[in-house]
């Protein structure tokens, strides 16, 4: 016995002597116990092994720069099994944990809450059972939570509500019940965050929840045999005889008084919803204050909008672009939308300024930034877009944190291809013809999935006096506009197109187009790419941050861009072509595998 336990305390004090004095890191030792969670038959993670000295050059996993911890966990669609072992807690400097798309089983473990730092958790599409951690709610870091297409049960822990930077969440097709909380940010998110749950309820999904401010789905004194609501159910179970007397009693004045209630509210929506289906209706009220929304993309009542509308504070602010304020406006069931402010415009009579606004409302794409509706108050002018969550090119590319995650030579070309179809949309299939005059970085709106969304376009047009133009130009606009255009002050597609070729460069170099690395030596973006160019040196162009950047497609993309900004207008390409050519160099190397990179 005695024996045993020396034996034993040998074997400890050897193992963490040299896990300190020679092993591998700790994060190291947490991703082999991970590792040893999860079901790799076709030996995916063999270069996971105990003998290196920190886990950094293991597949799908990468560091931070300077300490070694791990940043990284990238395992999606590798059919792994198993679970995921609560070890996941002791990387605490994890900023992306990837394991969608597998047969992962067994519950999220809690200790995931420990990992504070991180931005993107995907455990989307496996069989996870048991209810969502409250301890999710520690991650205050997070901004994507995609929990969807599992077997999660229970209700929601309004600390997820907490998570004050979330911009992407999705709980569907699970088996969440109850209420969902009001909590934070937990009610800006619309149905298709919960959509495909048991019996999830509230605003969010727009169904009432029962029991609740009294709607009477389910009439006193019935037995409520709903799972979610286990304190309701308690006292349903325990009313006595006088009690449902008093109760139904009750209800019943309860019932009529709503049935009124709904009647009226029925009428009501009736009369406005005849405005809804017609396309541009104009809904005038008393107070000089006018709504006018496009092809009934509004489902709301006027004044729901304008009161809600009214209500937005410095607290909504998301952004000022170069005409003005960008607030965002979420509505009773959950959707976000973003509202712009119009602080200048040229003078224009209100009935142009809507005629303009009218054929911008009727142009869709899905590489367009759709706008939904106007709203004229006495004071302002607000123009009513749908929201695009994880925000503009340029924040992405500029302004986010060193330590996050740079969007990867995929996601870049991704982006430039979207960016192409949206502007060549604009460019030649409109009727009439759109030129965005404006395209820059941060007119290039990224949803979840990373798809662009040109916002802005027309607007210039619409705002701005052409001959005052250049010298209102928000200074951040500079670097992208066309020779041609900075001297005489007129628009063409070409100066789009130039733009646009300003644009690829940004992306393929991280750089903004007046970077001071340049314009302390007199050049812009395009004048250092020349000088790079003819010193054989373009290569020095790629950003540093974005590691798998392939040569044949650098090669390709910058010789697009070199077209786009050639000095004279007409020999840059039209944008068309310009898409055609992106496309061949997106899609046709190997298809297969730029759609699986999108994926992860
Ligand atoms: C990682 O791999 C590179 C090249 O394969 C090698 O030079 C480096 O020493 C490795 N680092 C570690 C910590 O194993
Ligand atoms: C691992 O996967 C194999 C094949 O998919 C299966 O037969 C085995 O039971 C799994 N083992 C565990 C521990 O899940
Ligand atoms: C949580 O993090 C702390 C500090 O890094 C660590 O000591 C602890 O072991 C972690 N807890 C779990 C459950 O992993
Ligand atoms: C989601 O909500 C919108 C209105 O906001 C509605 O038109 C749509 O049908 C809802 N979708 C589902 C799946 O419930
Ligand atoms: C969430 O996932 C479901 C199912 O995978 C999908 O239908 C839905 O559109 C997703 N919601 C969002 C907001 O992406």
């Amino acid at each position: 016995m005695g024996i045993l336990f020396f034996l034993f305390a040998l074997t400890l004090t050897l193992s963490s002597l040299s896990s300190s004095v020679f092993g591998l890191t700790q994060d190291g030792e947490a991703l082999l116990e991970m590792k040893r969670g999860l079901n790799d038959t076709k030996g995916l993670l063999s270069n996971w092994k105990d003998t290196d000295i920190n886990p950094c050059n293991w597949t799908r996993i990468s560091c931070h720069l300077h300490d070694q911890r791990v940043r990284v966990i990238n395992l999606p669609f590798l059919r792994l099994g198993g679970t995921i072992s609560p070890s996941i807690g002791k990387i605490t400097r994890l900023h992306r944990l990837a394991i969608h798309e597998n047969s992962l089983h067994g519950t999220i473990p809690a200790e995931i809450g420990n990992c504070t730092e991180l931005r993107a958790l995907y455990l989307r599409a496996n069989y996870l059972e048991g209810g969502i951690p409250t301890e999710l709610g520690r991650l205050s870091n997070l901004i994507i939570l995609d929990l969807s297409s599992n077997s999660l049960r229970g209700s929601i822990p309004p600390s997820i509500g907490h998570l004050g930077r979330l911009r992407f969440l999705n709980l569907s097709t699970n088996f969440l019940s109850g209420e969902i909380p009001k909590t934070g940010v937990l009610g800006s998110f619309g149905n298709f965050s919960f959509i495909g749950n048991l019996d999830l309820c509230g605003p969010q999904v727009q169904r009432l929840c029962k029991g609740s401010l009294g709607f009477p789905a389910v009439l006193p004194g019935h037995v409520n045999d709903d799972e979610a609501v286990p304190p309701r159910r308690a006292t349903s179970h325990y009313v006595n005889g006088v009690l449902i007397g008093a109760m139904s009693t009750l209800g019943l004045a309860l019932f009529m008084l709503l049935s009124f209630l709904w009647i009226c509210f029925l009428s009501r929506k009736g009369k406005l919803g005849k405005n809804y289906s017609n396309i541009g209706k104009k809904i005038d009220q008393d107070s000089g204050t006018k709504l006018v929304t496009f092809h009934g993309d509004l489902p709301y009542s006027s004044d729901e909008i304008i009161k809600r509308l009214e209500s937005l504070s410095e607290a909504d602010v998301v952004g000022s672009g170069g005409f003005g304020t960008v607030y965002k406006l979420v509505m009773g069931d959950g959707s976000a939308y973003a509202v712009k402010r119009i602080d200048r415009s040229r003078d224009k009579s209100d009935q142009m300024f809507e005629r303009e606004l009218e054929i911008l409302g009727s142009i869709k794409h899905r590489n367009l930034v759709n706008l939904r509706g106007y709203c004229k108050f006495p004071t302002a002018k607000l123009l009513i877009y749908d929201y695009v969550v994880l925000g503009s090119l340029d924040y992405l590319l500029h302004e986010r944190e060193c330590t996050d995650q740079p969007l990867d030579w995929n996601a870049r070309l991704r982006i430039a291809l979207g960016s192409a179809r949206g502007l060549a949309y604009l460019h030649q299939d409109c009727c009439p013809r759109i030129m965005h005059r404006d395209i820059k970085a941060s007119n290039i709106l990224l949803d979840e999935n990373l798809e662009p969304h040109v916002s802005d376009f027309g607007l210039a047009k619409l705002l701005v006096d052409e001959e005052a133009h250049v010298t209102t130009v928000v200074a951040g606009t500079f670097g992208y506009l066309a020779p041609e255009y900075l001297h005489s002050g007129r628009a063409t597609e070409k100066s789009d197109i130039y733009s646009f070729g300003v644009l690829i460069l940004e992306l393929v170099s991280g750089r903004r187009p007046t970077d001071p690395s340049f314009v302390k030596r007199g050049l812009n973006i395009v004048g250092w790419m020349n000088i790079l160019s003819r010193e054989n040196r373009l290569e020095e162009i790629v950003d540093k941050n974005c590691e798998d950047v392939d040569t044949d497609s650098v090669e390709a993309i910058l010789d697009i861009a070199r077209k786009c900004v050639d000095a004279n207008p007409n020999d840059r390409p039209a944008m068309n072509r310009v898409l055609q050519m992106l496309e061949e160099v997106v899609m046709s190397p190997c298809p297969s595998e730029f759609y699986d990179s999108q994926s992860n």
